[in-house]
């Protein structure tokens, strides 16, 4: 491939990789799964699902994507000439597409709250004022989709100026941001009075909350939350140069990724408890709590309160961009080294279709909210479609490809650079072993509990 661009060292790469894998998933999603299903009993099947799993399925798409230097589609195609494979190229080109759609939606809507966390637009107000306002902003027919082509906009923008100019400038400047930014709201909430009854509903091990599907909660969070099955991790590994440690670069992005999952859920819990509210689900955690939180507490000192609030929707904006960028590359690299397109054209291309899709997501909450597929909303079905199928499914192809398709040879190759990095054999045999059999026989129980379940 002519002109193909790396990150300029490994360190860049897991940055980016972490930018794609902290998103939502950290912020919103972590926390109130923790709470929901035992708490730290839930963190300890979380920590072994990344183990086992979802370590072995992101080295999958990490040694597929060096080794071919390849978007999605050719990696397929060149590593498993005249098969089927590529339809999992093309699939996991379409599915991170459809991820970013309603991404962007949710974008949009911090963008908005953060817009009116600079105007101190939550001082005063009581719960059910701002979930009013929540609810009428998201279900307003344009606001919110100015909002989401505002977000869209951002990531196309750094998409365009290209994996070196772009994607790593941007992740080298705003991942350590986000740490930085996360701690110090972490500091400010658990100093709050009544903290500590956060501490104790993340870190108390709950076992009567544990249940057969709480396994799948958990992995499908560290799914998610690592970005797996849909690409991306492998179209940005396609990027990590030829002397690099691949190993480094899953186990970092791992770490860092759950190190931040960890770091926002003490920011979060211990602010929702102090306020003296019960931890609700999904985006009205951030978008109708945390408002109220920021409200009450700033009645005692509203100046820094606002701080926090600014502080923390900028850390929600910007880590839902680095991950939005990531599933951006994934379509972007295939149009431009399949169709041989230039990569600007295809980020205008995409943006189009994106934000079409968007659209309708955005309108499913107010104009479109009759229209159902499955009885679903279009956006709970492009959610649903994605996090509960598609991601799965790729995700256990990808690790069946490089156990099974691929040459242990190969695989081992890549491991150790041709053989430059020594390292313990059984290191490998084990790594191997959870790569070839647990992870998808793991993934195949998974695949039986949630039909048994739904
Ligand atoms: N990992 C991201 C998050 O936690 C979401 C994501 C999914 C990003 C799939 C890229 C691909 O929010």
């Amino acid at each position: 491939m002519q002109n193909r661009e790396n990150f300029g060292s490994n360190t860049v790469a897991i940055m980016a990789l972490a930018g794609s894998a902290i998103g939502l998933g950290n912020i919103w999603r972590f926390p109130y799964m923790v709470g929901e299903h035992g708490g730290a009993a839930f963190i300890v099947i979380y920590l072994l699902a990344s183990l086992l799993l979802s370590l072995p399925i992101m080295m999958s798409e990490t040694v597929i994507g060096r080794r071919s230097h390849s978007n999605t589609f050719g990696a397929m195609r060149s590593l498993a000439p005249g098969s089927k494979w590529h339809y999992l190229g093309l699939l996991t080109v379409i599915s991170p597409l459809i991820i970013l759609s309603y991404y962007s939606v949710v974008g949009g809507w911090s963008i908005d709250y953060l817009l009116r966390s600079l105007t101190g637009s939550f001082l005063n107000k009581d719960a059910s004022l701002l979930s009013a306002e929540f609810a009428g902003a998201i279900s307003s027919p344009l606001k919110p989709i100015i909002f989401q082509t505002v977000f869209l906009l951002a990531c196309a923008l750094v998409v365009s100026a290209g994996v070196k100019s772009g994607i790593e400038r941007f992740n080298k400047l705003t991942i350590p941001l986000l740490f930085v930014l996360i701690l110090a709201i972490m500091i400010y909430s658990l100093t709050l009075p009544g903290a500590m009854r956060g501490v104790e509903y993340l870190v108390k091990p709950d076992f009567s909350k544990i249940t057969p599907s709480t396994v799948s909660y958990a992995v499908g969070q560290s799914f998610f939350s690592l970005s797996l099955g849909v690409g991306t991790v492998l179209t940005y590994s396609s990027y990590i140069g030829k002397r690099e440690n691949i190993l480094m670069s899953g186990l970092g992005t791992t770490v860092f990724d759950l190190l931040f999952a960890l770091i926002a859920g003490f920011a979060i819990m211990p602010a929702v408890f102090a306020a003296g509210i019960e931890p609700g689900a999904g985006p009205g955690l951030i978008f109708e709590t945390l408002p109220f939180i920021f409200s009450s507490m700033g009645e005692a000192t509203p100046i820094l309160s606002s701080v926090v609030a600014v502080l923390f929707f900028v850390t929600i904006c910007v880590a839902a961009l680095t991950s939005a960028i990531s599933m951006y590359e994934v379509g972007v690299a295939y149009l431009v080294e399949e169709k041989g397109v230039g990569r600007k054209k295809a980020v205008w291309l995409l943006f189009a279709g994106i934000w079409a899709l968007g659209a309708l997501c955005s309108l499913s909450f107010g104009a479109l909210s009759g229209v159902k597929l499955f009885g679903l909303t279009i956006f709970n079905f492009c959610d649903t479609l994605t996090s509960n199928f598609l991601m799965m499914f790729g995700a256990l192809l990808f690790v069946l490809f490089a156990g099974w398709k691929m040459k242990k040879g190969d695989v081992r190759d890549e491991f150790s650079n041709g053989g430059k990095f020594k390292f313990n054999d059984a290191v490998f045999g084990t790594f191997y072993f959870l790569l070839k059999y647990v992870a998808p026989v793991g993934m195949v129980m998974i695949f039986v509990t949630n039909f048994i379940g739904s």
